[in-house]
């Protein structure tokens, strides 16, 4: 069985002073033992939040470099990370590749930096609205695998963590359903299946991620291929990311 996770992207938002009260929320909350609870502030809080050592919440980036230390003004190396002992980040978040122009060939190189250095990540994908509406999205997903992750053994594939996000859900209010969050969900599996086998897909955790909040969570993860979230607005309220974190069937 995959690995339950609740994760929270806080993307560019929250001073120190405001950072520093959500994670002070956070620590006062009790976490279900099965689920894994974990954050993604600004790279700037992501140590000071570390050093707290609060049970239950792992911090990681919301982006790194694909390249090893060197002149990439204003970037940052696996290498600096590991070494003020941050081993996690997200890959391909769609704000990255579509603001950013981060491609698949690109991302493909961060993964390799990563498998390298044994750092560990997120690999987000989902289609934008055109894509959906020219009723393309398992195509435009499935390269987005093939051309940036499936190239993994399936000893590096094991306990991987997929993100599954719809550009057209993303900060917009306008959420999957659970059905169209569980078909995408369940043709990545099978997808996985394929190109591994059904214990290797069965072994990686699969989240959704788009204006899921405390009223759609539940919906959501009650779908056997959902395995959890990664959230966005709601994450920037601890009562919010908690009644998320609390949203598995029991
Ligand atoms: P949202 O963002 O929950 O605000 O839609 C999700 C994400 O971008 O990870």
């Amino acid at each position: 069985m995959a690995q339950k996770i609740v994760a929270g992207n806080w993307k560019m938002n929250l001073t120190a002073v405001e950072a520093k009260e959500l994670v002070k929320e956070l620590e006062s909350m009790e976490v279900p033992k099965d689920v894994d609870r974990i954050i993604f502030p600004s790279t700037l809080y992501v140590k000071p939040i570390q050093e707290l050592n609060i049970p239950k919440l792992r911090v990681g980036v919301q982006n790194f470099s694909e390249n090893e230390m060197g002149a990439f003004t204003g970037e940052l190396a696996i290498e600096q990370l590991q070494s003020v002992k941050i081993n996690l980040g997200l890959i391909g978040h769609s704000e990255r590749r579509m603001i950013l122009g981060e491609t698949n060939e690109q991302l493909k190189n961060k993964v390799n930096t990563a498998l390298k250095h044994s750092f560990k990540f997120i690999f987000c994908c989902g289609e934008p609205l055109d894509v959906r509406e020219a009723g393309k999205e398992f195509d435009y997903v499935k390269q987005q695998l093939e051309e940036s992750l499936f190239h993994l053994s399936s000893a590096q594939m094991r306990q991987r963590i997929i993100a599954y996000e719809p550009v057209w859900a993303i900060g917009t209010g306008k959420t999957a359903t659970a059905e169209q969050a569980e078909e995408m969900h369940k043709a990545i599996r099978s997808w996985l299946t394929e190109k591994y086998n059904k214990v290797v897909a069965e072994s990686v955790s699969i989240l959704y991620g788009g204006s899921c909040k405390p009223s759609n969570a539940e919906e959501l993860f009650s779908c056997s291929n959902v395995d959890g979230g990664l959230i966005g607005g709601a994450s920037l309220k601890a009562d919010d990311f908690m009644a998320i974190v609390n949203s598995f069937p029991k």
